[in-house]
């Protein structure tokens, strides 16, 4: 039989010997095929956390492809003004009651929601902190598991974090590291454990440990570009601590392939491949924000501004990001120096 004689719309008065209808008929297979090809492409992501730092970037990034995005939120109005309708039409945006509809109709789930860890630390904020990252991953993996197989996102991405393996200034980790021992890797724990709960025979599921995010719109390095304008940007501590730093458009990337990429697949450590002794970072935080590095910042500025969360950057722990490199995943900004002056860039007015 002629390729493309079964389809319908195939002109019918030709011959389908003919040549020129071998022709049309083989290109519009083609069309179709094509078409059927960017069909699968597009997707529907429903996202926790997409208000956040790395959020806003990731909705900005799948709406500039044509994706479609669910902002799963505690609160549309908070939402509606990240995501003003006029500038993002295309957007739903749904609280809490509304999540399941949305996982529902949805193609992939991204899970970033959290309370921010920069924060001192009391026992009721310590529990917070757990707790907003438990009950947030167990209702999306609720909404998940109970989606029939025909509404059923088929893959899950859940951030986590690299306090998972808990501090060292000596050894390094990997993907197969087992986990540490203080509150934070406790929390990762607990976090991913809520997210293996997906039913993982019909769900692909990806855990991004996630390093500590650069960008200038948020996470550590916002609040620690003006303490370094304040002081002249030298050491913290011994500067021999690990700090395993991404870019959060390095960070996007890796969440986009993951969605997109059927061998992107359990633990993937999301940071830079050049981890670096946070003497380095700051030397070249220094350089980039034109300041010279002789004065120390002192930890109890970091402190007042990181609050407890400042462990993450004052202790550290050098990871590697093993499997990103296996999956040929490739970075923008493999150096902090590059990374560090693209943001630079950005913040010059
Ligand atoms: N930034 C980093 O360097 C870094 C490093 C490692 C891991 N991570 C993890 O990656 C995720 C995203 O990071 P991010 O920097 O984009 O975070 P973020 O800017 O603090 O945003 C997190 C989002 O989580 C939601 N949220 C905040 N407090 C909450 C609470 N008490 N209960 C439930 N939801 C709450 C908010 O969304 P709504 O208000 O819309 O609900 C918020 O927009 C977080 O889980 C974070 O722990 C980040």
């Amino acid at each position: 039989m002629a390729v493309g004689a079964g389809f319908s719309f195939f002109p019918t008065r030709l011959s389908l010997n003919h040549p020129k209808a071998t022709a049309t008929a083989t290109a519009t297979v083609r069309t179709r095929i094509c078409r059927c090809a960017l069909k699968a492409a597009e997707m529907t992501v429903s996202i926790t956390g997409a208000t956040g730092f790395i959020g806003r970037r990731l909705v900005q990034k799948l709406l500039s492809d044509d994706h479609k995005v669910c902002v799963l939120t505690r609160s549309a109005t908070k939402a509606a003004s990240v995501f003003p309708p006029s500038a993002y039409p295309g957007i739903r945006i749904a609280e809490l009651e509304d999540w399941e509809q949305c996982v529902k109709g949805s193609t992939a789930v991204v899970n970033l929601a959290g309370m921010p860890i920069s924060t001192r630390w009391s026992p009721q904020i310590k529990r917070e902190i757990m707790q907003s990252r438990i009950n947030a991953t167990s209702k999306v993996v609720d909404h998940i598991n109970n989606a029939g197989a025909d509404a059923r996102p088929s893959v899950f991405v859940s951030a986590t974090a690299i306090g998972y393996y808990g501090t060292s200034e000596t050894n390094s980790f990997d993907e197969t590291s087992p986990s540490g021992n203080d509150y934070l890797a406790e929390v990762c724990r607990e976090w991913e454990g809520r997210a293996r709960q997906v039913n993982e025979e019909d769900v692909r599921l990806v855990l991004l440990r996630i390093g500590v995010v650069l960008g200038k719109d948020g996470g550590a390095l916002a609040k620690m570009i003006p303490l370094f304008m304040m002081f002249a940007g030298g050491p913290l501590g011994t500067g021999r601590q690990w700090f395993s730093w991404i870019h959060v458009d390095d960070l996007v990337d890796l969440i986009y392939e993951s969605l997109k990429n059927p061998a992107y697949r359990g633990v993937i450590n999301g940071t830079a491949p050049n981890p670096v002794r946070l003497s380095e970072m700051c030397e070249r935080l220094g350089q980039v924000m034109g300041r010279p590095s002789w004065l120390p910042v002192p930890e109890l500025a970091l402190k007042a501004v990181l609050g407890e969360g400042a462990t993450v950057v004052l202790e550290g722990q050098k990871v590697l990001p093993v499997r990103a490199s296996q999956l040929g995943f490739s970075y923008r900004y493999p150096y902090v120096g590059d990374a560090l002056k693209a943001i630079a860039k950005d913040l010059v007015p």
